[in-house]
């Protein structure tokens, strides 16, 4: 059923993916806007410099910096760009050694290959390392990124060890040079396990690194305490590039090129979407700034699967109202942990948000009776808000969790009336009656296959 009505409107598959893809030519098809940012790092091409783009989850950063990594490459053939995700505890430098280790390698060279030796071996590991806690119970694999690196772990390579890893960086870079290949490197998601004890260290290896050892780097990170005192800490180390929301007509154009990837021909409308029914999705979207391309793919990907499974011809506007409290169910219960996600945004829903200044019995609360911080809370609901049911913001002062504005005040006020996870009747009381056929359609739909 599902795969005619693809077939009808012309499509292969679903294309909606809420992760970039990990092949470059497919992410350069859907890459959309963002033109001001990339003119800023393209300007500073051929000089040193080190970047800091920062933003809410899913607002872009990973396709900015792939995209920005692309186009540099377009311009100079003799450009290296390892891209490397901050997710182990080794010392910064170690990650930015290992990137350009990767790409050396790759490019023959001896040296390079032996170094990636002694940072791997002995790792027990090749799979990146899984979160504990409530993510690893949600079922959620903390590293989305699927255009990520192999993930192997490394283990800690003192400076009195067999390696110096800032001696090591230098001699790769040179020994580049030597190629008349010059080094973009990019490390992803810094703040996930960065703390603020490492800062300094970071702002001081990205300074060594543009101006000692004439590379360019580029971080990404969320607007967290860390990110936060990379830039006030940084005395200028870093020039600064903040994320933000997309306008709704440049998200009209993500949804155009995601559909365009899966036909034959390029069309310029998002068909089988009406226009009409686009324009309304991404409007909600964008007139509030918590929102992010990444829901908004989501949101597609729910809405076209719907459509599929009702065989629709069109997508107009109204099948679009009446699937959207539906699209809400399946992203709270995109969580396989749904009780425990219930118990926590009804609290975040109760209190309006959860500032920094919340008081002990709130964040015990949250945490189900563990004491903790601020910052404990926000490594509990970091799968909530990667998942895009929480937003982890600022109120202009404090940073505070609050819940995603995908999910309206008309159905949360039912839902969390008592304090029971709501049983199936109950929630088709509140969403309505079609809840199991819409539902069931995404939350199997290889089951309609
Ligand atoms: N410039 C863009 N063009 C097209 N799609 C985009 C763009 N930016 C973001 N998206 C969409 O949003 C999704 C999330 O983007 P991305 O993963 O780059 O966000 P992020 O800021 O790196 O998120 P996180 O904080 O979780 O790392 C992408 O998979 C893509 O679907
Ligand atoms: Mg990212």
């Amino acid at each position: 059923m599902r795969l005619d009505t693809f077939k009808k409107w012309g499509i292969k598959a679903n294309p909606f993916d809420a992760h970039p893809p990990a092949d470059e030519r497919k992410r350069a098809q859907l890459f959309t806007g963002r033109e001001d940012e990339l003119d800023l790092v393209l300007s500073h091409m051929g000089q040193e410099r080190a970047f800091l783009v920062y933003g809410l989850y899913g607002v872009g950063k990973t396709m900015l910096m792939k995209e920005a990594q692309r186009r540099q490459k377009l311009h100079s053939k003799h450009l290296l760009t390892p891209y490397e995700l901050y997710v182990t505890q080794v010392p910064f430098i170690q990650v930015v050694l290992k990137g350009i280790a990767e790409e050396l390698a790759k490019a023959k060279v001896e040296e390079a290959a032996e170094t990636l030796r002694l940072l791997t071996e002995g790792s027990e590991s090749a799979s990146v390392e899984r979160e504990t806690g409530f993510g690893a119970q949600l079922g959620i694999d903390s590293t989305h990124v699927k255009a990520g690196t192999d993930g192997k772990r490394m283990k800690t390579i003192s400076k009195e060890g067999v390696l110096d890893p800032y001696a090591k960086t230098k001699q790769l870079i040179s020994l580049a040079a030597k190629k008349d290949l010059s080094l973009f490197i990019v490390v992803d998601e810094v703040d996930r396990h960065a703390d603020l004890a490492q800062v300094h260290e970071i702002v001081g290896d990205a300074k060594i690194l543009k101006e000692g050892y004439g590379a360019s780097i580029m971080l990404a990170g969320h607007p967290t305490n860390v990110t936060r005192r990379l830039l006030t800490d940084g005395g200028g180390t870093f020039i600064e590039i903040p994320l933000h929301q997309m306008q709704a007509d440049e998200l009209i154009q993500v949804m155009i090129r995601y559909l365009n990837s899966v036909r034959d021909k390029r069309l310029d409308d998002p068909a089988p979407f009406r226009l009409e029914a686009a324009s309304w999705v991404a409007q909600f979207l964008a007139s509030n700034q918590d929102f992010t391309p990444r829901l908004f793919v989501l949101a597609c990907q729910y809405l076209l699967d719907m459509a599929a499974k009702d065989g629709l011809e069109w997508i107009e506007l109204e099948p679009v109202r009446n699937y959207w409290p539906y699209v809400q169910v399946k992203l709270m219960q995109s969580i396989e942990n749904w009780d425990r996600t219930y118990h926590i945004i009804r609290i975040i829903y109760k209190r309006r948000g959860i500032r920094e200044d919340a008081d002990l019995d709130t964040l015990v609360e949250i945490l189900g009776g563990r004491y903790g911080d601020f910052e404990a809370v926000m490594a509990e609901v970091r799968p909530l808000v990667e998942a895009g049911i929480l937003v982890a913001g600022d109120d202009g002062v404090r940073r505070q969790v609050t819940l995603s504005p995908i999910l309206e005040d008309q159905y949360l006020q039912k839902l969390f009336a008592t304090e029971e996870t709501p049983d199936e009747r109950t929630m088709r009381d509140i969403f309505g009656p079609d809840l199991d056929h819409y539902v069931s359609v995404i939350r199997s739909p290889e089951q309609l296959m």
